[in-house]
């Protein structure tokens, strides 16, 4: 039996050695394989690290075409793929309007503000994670300390006087209606922005990629729909509010005087000081039409435009600057509509002020309304009983 044995393995092994066709010897240099080339067909496999070592030394070597790279070292294709990296465009069939990209992988070079030179794709990722993102951190964290900070030193800004009882329509339900619209959209976009660029550093850690993927994919579709209604809601308040926000040359005192913040006196205003009009063109104005259109950019609903790569990216870094810089000055207007100042947030709420409240934070408008110029109620809807409750 143990001779049956050894005289299979015996015949097994000489089967082996017979069923491999003898390997030829690695040729050493570019010239050898060269000067021997292959005479069969078919497909072959290679091993790139024993063919032809040395072709490097060729002096054309880097200049070689994928085909020339081949002859010299058989599946080398690094000629095609840096000719790739170097966004090169090559042929697709499909038409240019639908897929303007469809014939190239990479896009070219660029150096876009902040990144080194690199494909595009890998420069709008330097300038996001290496510029946007942390600084743009650190601007949120600024203006939330610095609200802090403000609070804690100077706390609600009070009424000094005793209240009358008598009301003053400071906003229509028109006015309202538009405000809040606008208001509940931005906070939708700037809650669901901040999981997006921010989430993945404070929120999946605890709630596990599973849960942050489903929370943040609902949220990107939050945003794009919050977006539009938006900038609608943008466009009403701009209308709404920019009567009574054009500059006038009460600005500058209140602007000199620093608006009275820290002499504890308030400078007198028209129905919104300089700080509102400041906020009024700065934040509504320039920067929610920046975000706006750059939104509307990414949401590809501006009809006639070829959105690239490129033109993507361009609307991305547009768009996360400004939104950036809006949610820090929206949270100090949001400071004062709330817990800064007293009868602020009421006034949005309601539509009232008591005339006290008026005197005080804006009383050169309420001089006009006390002489008759501006009426003390706009809207049709009657003036509610005097009351003397305050938030
Ligand atoms: C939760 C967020 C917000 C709160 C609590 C809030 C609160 C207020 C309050 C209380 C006022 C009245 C100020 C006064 O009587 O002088 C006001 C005015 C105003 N708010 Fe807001 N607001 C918010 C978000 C926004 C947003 C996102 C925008 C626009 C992007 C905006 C634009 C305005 C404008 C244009 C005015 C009129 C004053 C001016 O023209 O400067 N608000 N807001």
């Amino acid at each position: 039996m143990r001779r049956m044995l050894l005289t299979f393995g015996l015949a097994m092994a000489a089967l082996g050695v017979c069923a491999q066709t003898p390997a030829p010897a690695a040729p050493t240099s570019a010239s050898e394989t060269a000067a021997k080339p292959e005479t069969s067909l078919g497909v072959k496999s290679a091993n790139v690290f024993q063919l032809a070592p040395g072709a490097d030394a060729d002096a054309n070597y880097k200049d070689q075409t994928n085909a020339e790279r081949g002859q010299v070292q058989p599946g080398n294709n690094a000629p095609m793929w840096r000719a790739v990296g170097q966004g090169v465009t090559g042929y697709s069939s499909l038409p240019k309007s639908q897929a303007p990209e469809a014939g190239n992988l990479i896009q070219p070079f660029v150096q876009y503000p902040g990144s080194r030179l690199a494909s595009a794709g890998e420069s709008w990722r330097q300038v996001r994670n290496n510029i946007i993102i942390p600084y743009g951190a650190a601007l949120l964290l600024i203006a939330v300390g610095a609200m802090a900070l403000f609070y804690v030193s100077k706390g609600t800004m009070e009424l000094h006087g005793q209240e009358t009882g008598r009301k003053i329509e400071r906003f229509t339900p028109f006015e309202r209606s538009a405000h809040w619209a606008n208001a509940i959209a931005f906070c939708a976009l700037a809650i669901s922005g901040i999981v997006m660029a921010y989430g993945k550093f404070f929120l999946l850690p605890i709630m596990g990629s599973t849960l942050f993927g489903w929370l943040t994919f609902a949220l990107k579709n939050i945003h794009n729909f919050a977006g539009p209604l938006f900038a609608v809601s943008l466009v009403i308040v701009f209308i709404t509010f920019v009567k009574d926000n054009l500059p006038s040359k009460d600005d500058l005192v209140w602007i000199a005087k620093g608006g009275g913040l820290f002499s504890g006196t308030e400078v007198p205003s028209h129905r919104f000081n300089a700080g509102e009009k400041v906020l009024f063109w700065m934040g509504v104005f320039l920067l929610g039409g920046i975000v706006i259109a750059s939104g509307l950019v990414l949401d590809m609903l501006i009809p006639g435009l070829i959105y690239e790569r490129g033109t993507m990216q361009i609307a991305h870094m547009i768009h996360a600057v400004a939104t950036v810089i809006m949610m820090a000055m929206f949270m100090g207007h949001i400071y004062m509509g709330t817990i800064g100042m007293q009868g602020a947030y009421k006034a949005m709420r309601t539509g009232y002020v008591d005339e006290t409240w008026a005197k005080e934070h804006h009383e050169l408008w309420a001089n006009d309304i006390a002489a008759g110029k501006i009426p003390a109620q706009r809207s049709p809807t009657a003036l509610p009983e005097p009351t003397t409750r305050s938030i």
